[in-house]
């Protein structure tokens, strides 16, 4: 393990278990008098390498979404006198909440600066599916192309269509109100609650598009997610991995789907049963899916990295160096503003933790309730 150290000698001492982009992450550390003690290994560290590190002082930590932060975790956290941690990332099913609470200890996650990047890379892979780019490069770079060709990689047109958001939350609005008014899509949303303000959205700018000649775009909840997956050309997963949405794409929900759907994924893998996909997409060659997330990563199911119907990227979608940088500075935040006795925003705002002065404040912390911040 190669470990390096900023702000040697600080009262407070934080690990973190690989190092972030940017360095406004550290400055909040430094100023907070944290002593900051970051992983250079690109490897994917144990619980054990963990629990090395905190040893038996550790204040805070910020981990990674790859790394199970339960019961072990949180009790090393705790022993060694620790009072908060801030996952990397806006998921957190690699989190026991519970275990946290239960010991005290904070939990920070990274909201609000992963929006419209991963809506983006949605967006990219919707495209990547239905018009094959991905397939059509690997292609052109195997030397394969002859010449244009009427036929050469059909593949199926977005416009008109109806667009299904399977989570219509931060990332999953912003992706249907990238997409849908450029496309003149539908949206039909499936979530635990209506959206009013994704629907007036649409509103407003049906009024804008009729004016301008254009057509009325509808946006409604969905009666059931089946009838979502029954009626949409596209159909686009932003939910977070519970017990409930757990494949909840498998075979039959897939066997619902149009033959020639475009389904995205980047929420989490385990959402999607990848075996019934990859038998899917062989079954039905103009069904086409677009995929940031796996459900074994780093590994894929069998047959799938074959699957020419099927856009791949290796959970990028958070990955812009802004976005990057957001994330490390929020987590940094969340841990320097507990470990400093500090409350919990409550307005969801994130830009003026971004630049400027540090606020008094965490970004984002769950159990903050519980906890009395
Ligand atoms: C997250 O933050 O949950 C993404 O999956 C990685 O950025």
């Amino acid at each position: 393990m190669s470990w390096r150290t900023e702000n040697e000698g600080g009262a407070l001492r934080v690990v973190v278990t690989k190092d972030l982009p940017g360095e406004r992450w550290v400055e909040v550390l430094t100023a907070a008098g944290c002593e900051v003690v970051i992983s250079t290994s690109r490897d994917i560290l144990s619980v054990d390498e963990i629990r090395e590190a905190m040893g038996e002082r550790c204040d805070g930590a910020i981990g990674q979404l790859t790394e199970p932060w339960a019961e072990e975790l949180f009790e090393a956290l705790k022993q060694a006198g620790g009072k908060a941690y801030s996952n990397y990332a806006v998921g957190f099913d690699n989190v026991d909440l519970a275990e946290a609470t239960s010991r005290g200890i904070a939990v920070g996650n990274t909201p609000g600066v992963l929006t419209e990047t991963t809506a983006e890379m949605a967006v990219a892979l919707t495209f990547a599916a239905a018009r094959r780019s991905g397939e059509a490069e690997v292609f052109l770079r195997a030397g394969k192309y002859d010449g244009w060709l009427p036929d050469l990689f059909l593949g199926k047109r977005l416009w008109g269509g109806t667009l299904g958001i399977v989570g219509a939350g931060r990332i999953g609005s912003a992706y249907a109100k990238m997409l849908a008014p450029g496309h003149e899509l539908d949206v039909l949303y499936w979530d635990v609650e209506a959206r009013p303000e994704l629907e007036s959205f649409f509103e407003g700018y049906s009024d804008l598009n009729a004016a301008h000649g254009g057509r009325r775009l509808s946006c409604r909840r969905a009666e059931s997610v089946e009838e979502l997956f029954r009626e949409s050309d596209i159909i686009s997963l932003h939910t977070p991995l519970l017990p409930e949405t757990r494949h909840l794409v498998n075979s039959e929900s897939l066997a619902l789907m149009k033959p020639d759907a475009v389904l995205v994924n980047t929420s989490r893998g385990p959402v999607i049963d990848e075996a019934a996909l990859v038998e899917h997409l062989r079954a039905n060659p103009d069904f086409r899916a677009g995929l940031d997330v796996f459900e074994k990563e780093p590994a894929m199911a069998e047959g799938l990295a074959e699957i020419p119907n099927c856009a791949i990227v290796p959970h990028i979608a958070s990955a812009t160096t802004w976005t990057r940088e957001g994330m490390a500075t929020l987590a940094a935040c969340n841990v320097a503003a507990v470990l400093q006795g500090y409350g919990c925003e409550d307005s969801g705002e994130i830009d003026h933790f971004l630049e400027g002065d540090v606020p008094q404040k965490a970004p984002s912390i769950l159990n903050a309730a519980e906890l009395g911040l």
